[in-house]
Formats: C-alpha cells, structure tokens, sequence
C-alpha cells in the first residue's frame, strides 16, 4: 500500500503539545529492587514461589495486561485489556490488587474501588500517550467550546479524566462516541489514529488531539505491503492505535485490503478473535506481548507481528523481582485524591456501562 494515499486531512489541532518521549529516570526504582538482598539473591523459581505465597497470605488478586512479560502473564489471576481489567479490580473480592500494566491503568482500577488497596511494582511504568495531554490543556478546550464534550481514551491520567465526560476503551470507543447526544461539539483525545478510526465507524465529527502511542504509531503501511495477497490463508490483526489504520481503512474502501481478513480491534478482541477464527496464520499489530497469549492459547496457529521492534518499554517496567518486592512491601500503593476520583468515576462509569465489540 501507498503510505502517502490518505492523509490526516481531518484532524483538528485542538492547541497540540508535542509530546515529550517521557523521559523518566527509571534507575531510582530499579536499584531499589537490586540493592534488595534478599530479593538479589532469588531466582525466577523462587520468586514466582514467594509471589504466590504472599499472594494467598494477603488476599491478594494480581491483574496483567496482554503486553506483559510472559512469567507475569503466566502467574496473573487475570490478564486482559483494559476494559476488561476496569472490570475485573471493580468485581474484585480481594484486600490488595496489584496492578502489573501501566500507571493510567492502576490508577483507573484505583478510582473503581477506592476500599481497596492498589499497588503498581513500578512507579515509572507511565504510557506516551497519557503523557501528550494535561487537564489544563482540556480546561482550556472547554473554555472554548462550552457545550462542548470531552471524550476520553482510558489512556488519560485520572486528572484529564476528571475533566472528561466520557471515557472509553478501544474496544467501545465508537459505541461511546455513537451514544453522545447528536449536535454537540466532541473532542477526542489524546490518540488521533484510534479519533480517525471511531469518527469513521461512528460517521460523527470529532476534533482529534494529536496525540500518539509511539509504539502503535511505528506500525506504518509499508509493514503490511502484499501480506495478505502472498498469504491467502492470513488475517491482519490491527489495534486501532496503530499508525497504519486510517489508511487501510481507505484500502477496505478500495477493495485493495480484503475486509474478510482484516480486523481492527482491541487486545482483548484479538485474543478473542485467536481463539474463534479458523485462519492458518495471523499478523499482528500491536505491541508483541500478546503474542505469547495468543501463542499460548492456540498452539496449532501462527502468530506473526508485524513490526518485532514494537515493544512498550513501560509495559516491561514490571519484573517479577518488582512485583516480590510490591507484595511483600506492600509498595508501590496509587492513590487518586477522592475529589478528583470523584468526577473521574463519572466519566468511567459511562465507559464501563458501554458492553466492548
Ligand atoms: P487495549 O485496551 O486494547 O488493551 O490497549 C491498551 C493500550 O495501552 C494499547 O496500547
Ligand atoms: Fe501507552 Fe503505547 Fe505503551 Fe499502550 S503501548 S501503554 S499506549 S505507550
């Protein structure tokens, strides 16, 4: 596919920062863990061990998203995206959750159950594109536009989502954005490819924030080429954050991209689609720690990525050194100050009333 052929003529700068790649000190948390003795001198075998005993000895529940690494995935109560994690530590019957994901998201499980405690092993494990968007910056948007709405991807800091009304997940971003009542002013953020994607399903006018994952914004066209006219027997699988999405969606529109092989979905729907779609072979964009989900769950198929350097680096923050040290210390605990989880949870709660595709 031509990489130049649909450009983001849509989208409305909206007063962009240009994000910053965070550029967090990681050594802090880091060395706190290696100059841990007793923690130094445990391996895997061990650690895993001490995790499930502190795990029972504290009522606790341990929460993964699909781009974990393989040993916490494996020893997670539940791993999921996000929608399905909100949900999760919302029905939760345990004292202690602990968050293996990124900050936003402990965060949001913090907002949905203020009785309970919520740990991240990692402080620094953050998200670019929470990063690109500040409650200011949506303060002034609604200076601006008054009856405006604010639509919010979960990838916000709790701050932004206490200024929002709404918040959704990608896997119910255009239902969310079909249930705002027609005539009012949307604004979409922070991520403009995910914005293009649900302005196009959901056929209503959004201004984007342009905002980026950096790690989704790297899978381009050009990382799809002839795949699917070489492969016969393959499926593309897109996160609807990926760079290349807008424009294989004027491909479908073409006929140039087979729409009974290609799928844009959330990590949660690419597991589901794994597991109920006969195809021989899947490519796979999004960050590459859900291939050992899907791998795990369905041996007999292939699972290809389609960029192998697409690897969330916060996601990787959690170690199971860190999360040992996060049960055992009871560290690191998210809390959102209640008057801002308070109007938080108003835009949460909508998005977990809206089921995902
Ligand atoms: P999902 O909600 O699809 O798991 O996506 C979360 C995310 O951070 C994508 O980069
Ligand atoms: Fe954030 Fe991108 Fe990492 Fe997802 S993959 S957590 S959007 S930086």
């Amino acid at each position: 596919m031509d990489d130049e052929r649909l450009p983001i003529g849509s989208a409305v700068d909206v007063g962009v920062r240009v994000w910053p790649r965070p550029s967090v000190d990681h050594t802090a948390a880091d060395s706190q863990v290696e100059s841990d003795d007793e923690i130094a001198s445990m391996g895997d075998t061990e650690l895993v061990e001490g995790i499930e005993r502190l795990r029972a000895e504290k009522q606790a529940i341990i929460l993964a998203h699909n781009y974990q690494i393989p040993p916490i995935q494996d020893l997670a109560d539940f791993v999921g995206d996000s929608l399905q994690l909100s949900q999760q530590a919302a029905a939760a019957d345990a004292r202690l959750i602990v968050f293996c994901g990124v900050h936003f998201m402990a965060e949001t499980a913090a907002i949905l159950c203020p009785e309970k405690k919520v740990l991240i092993p990692d402080v620094e494990a953050g998200c670019s594109l929470a990063a690109t968007v500040t409650a200011e910056q949506v303060r002034e948007w609604r200076r601006e536009n008054p009856d405006g709405v604010v639509v919010s991807y979960v990838n916000t800091d709790a701050e932004v989502k206490a200024e929002s009304d709404y918040c959704c997940t990608s896997s119910n971003a255009v239902d969310v954005v079909r249930s705002v009542p027609e005539g009012r002013e949307i604004l979409f953020l922070p991520d403009m490819f995910l914005g293009l994607f649900v302005e196009r399903q959901s056929g209503r006018r959004l201004q984007l924030w342009l905002g980026e994952c950096h790690v989704h914004a790297g899978i381009r066209p050009d990382d799809i080429g002839d795949l699917l006219d070489e492969h016969r027997d393959a499926h593309l699988l897109l996160h609807p954050e990926c760079g290349c999405v807008s424009q294989c969606l004027y491909a479908l529109g073409e006929g140039d991209l087979p729409a009974d092989r290609t799928f844009v979905l959330s990590t949660g729907g690419m597991v589901r689609h794994g597991r109920e779609c006969s195809a021989g072979h899947d490519y796979v964009g999004t960050e590459t720690g859900l291939l050992h989900r899907l791998r795990t769950e369905n041996p007999d198929k292939e699972f290809i990525p389609l960029r192998e350097d697409a690897i969330c680096e916060y996601m990787k923050k959690i170690t199971l050194p860190k999360l040992y040290r996060s049960l055992r210390d009871e560290v690191e605990q998210v809390v959102v100050p209640e008057p801002i989880a308070t109007r938080a949870r108003v835009a949460i709660d909508r998005m977990m009333k809206v089921p995902a595709l």
